[in-house]
């Protein structure tokens, strides 16, 4: 079997402590496994960070253009090797090929996308108060960044990070999650065979170890990091001791508002997907849904009676709708958030349980569950299970709608299926959250759009779009006179 290793300095290198190794298993039939990676640890991170360091004087020089058409190149690598790439994320972490190939697509948009910012990368020129003197804003690099990503998007969110990072001229440290790091490794390859110099990327394997070292390291400049709130929350502290940048993309509890005079297939369609789509394994999945009182009764029977016909299995089979959780823990923990919820008095409408069946038993297969009789004190309402779980609740009108929407400690996505523009334009302006559909489902964000959330969600930044360029560079104010005398700015006002 291949031996993975870390990649530093443009080599592949094994951890310091070369017998540590944790096993990538495939969570549709853990007994195959994908491969044994590197568990490494501070040592190593450190290794990469100076490797990152010494590459940041070359980089941050070469044009931007330049470093445009090695992100071009890397685009069109990924979509030469779209589908062996989601093969093998299918295989690593779950999800159904055709979702997969969506993960990469996301990807190689977002090197075409920012390939062309190479040209780009606008500051401003601006008048002076004074005479003979120009002033401008641009650009600059911040130095070496630490990128930490889960295995929910195995190629995309690595690509949201990098791309933005790399034409800005910083470079990497990426320690993406245990659970996908063999599509990691393929990332990697791919921006190396590319033409990235050795030591702008470096890739280090591991868990918490590897992560916590990345985001205490002295010399790393800036951490970008999407997961859970609760680690959010612990690497903002540390970043925050040490006065370093970081971008946070957490956790959401996202509704799905629908009102009475909607298009009722169209808002059927879309809540399905949005709340078992990657098996509700995304920070914008559906997870609560609020009907208008008239069409509730008759929303929920379709949509329990359509989540319970949803076809599970491995996500390698094209008939297949709904794939695995990614691991045991996870599936322990979507179970957990089930019997709180019947604990608490909801009533359970389908799903609840493992699925079993004929090539279910060696993954980690949850059903479609839906619950209604919520209550917005209950743990379901509240608490994000990161699962195929999904609750329904009829609501008067869409105040109440959007009155608990916000009641959430969270605020990425949202929707509202509606044909009034009125309500429409109402829900763009009063829900808080940072992405609003009209008459779509609350997943699927583009890459040329800002990513991330209000509240809990994230610390304030946007990832994608031209704003993501915003947590890898640092502006610059250029003031040039051209006067040849001493002239001052505020005080000489004549
Ligand atoms: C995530 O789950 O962290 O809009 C991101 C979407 C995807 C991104 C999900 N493009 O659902």
């Amino acid at each position: 079997m291949k031996k993975h290793l870390n990649y530093i300095g443009g080599k592949w290198v094994p951890a310091a402590a070369e017998d540590g190794t944790f096993e990538d298993t495939n969570p549709s039939d853990t007994r195959e496994l994908i491969g044994r990676f590197p568990e490494s640890a501070a040592e190593d991170v450190d290794s990469a960070v100076k490797a990152a360091r010494a590459a940041y004087a070359s980089w941050r020089l070469t044009p931007p253009p330049k470093r445009g058409d090695i992100i071009l190149k890397a685009g069109f690598l990924l979509q030469e090797r779209k589908e062996e790439l989601s093969r093998l994320m299918t295989r690593e972490m779950g999800k159904i090929l055709k979702e997969a190939r969506g993960d990469v697509q996301e990807a190689v948009d977002m090197a075409l996308y920012i390939s062309g910012e190479g040209r780009r990368l606008f500051g401003k020129t601006t008048t002076s108060e004074l005479k003979n003197k120009a002033v401008m804003s641009i650009r600059m690099p911040v130095g070496v960044c630490g990128l930490i990503t889960p295995w929910n998007f195995p190629v995309a969110i690595p690509s949201w990070k990098a791309f933005p990072a790399l034409i800005c001229g910083n470079t990497l440290v990426f320690k993406p999650s245990e659970d996908s790091p063999a599509c990691a490794e393929k990332f990697v390859e791919i921006l190396a065979e590319a033409g990235l110099p050795p030591g702008v990327i470096n890739l280090v394997h591991g868990s918490t170890e590897a992560g916590a070292a990345l985001v205490r390291h002295a010399d790393v400049n800036v951490i970008s990091f999407t997961g859970s709130s609760q680690v959010g929350r612990e690497v903002a502290e540390q970043c925050g001791r040490r006065l370093k940048r970081c971008s946070l993309e957490l956790g959401g509890k996202n509704a799905q508002i629908v009102m009475e005079d909607a298009d009722i297939e169209l808002a059927l369609e879309g809540a399905l997907w949005g709340a078992f789509g990657t098996t509700g394994q995304r920070c914008t999945a559906t997870s609560r849904i609020f009907i208008q009182k008239r069409i509730y009764e008759k929303f929920r029977r379709e949509f329990v009676r359509r989540a319970q016909k949803i076809k599970i299995g491995s996500g390698l089979k094209p008939s297949v709708e709904m794939g695995p959780l990614v691991n045991g823990a996870q599936l322990r923990r979507v179970h957990h958030y089930v019997e709180t919820a019947v604990s608490e008095g909801a009533r359970l409408e389908c799903g609840g349980a493992r699925a079993k069946g004929t090539g279910l038993s060696h993954g980690y297969f949850y059903q479609p569950t839906v619950f209604t009789h919520v209550q917005p004190k209950m743990t379901l309402f509240r608490e994000e299970a990161f699962g195929p779980v999904v609750c329904l609740m009829s609501v008067k009108n869409l105040d109440e709608a959007i009155h608990l929407t916000n009641d959430s400690c969270y605020g990425l996505s949202s929707s509202i299926y509606t044909k009034d523009v009125n309500r429409a334009m109402r829900a763009i302006r009063d829900i808080e959250a940072g992405i609003t559909y009209v008459n779509g489902p609350t997943i699927g964000a583009e890459v040329h759009m800002p990513f991330g959330g209000v509240k809990n969600t994230g610390n304030g930044h946007r990832e994608a779009g031209d704003s993501g360029l915003e947590i890898f560079s640092e502006w610059k104010s250029v003031y040039i006179d051209y006067s040849g005398r001493l002239q001052k700015a505020q005080i000489d006002t004549e």
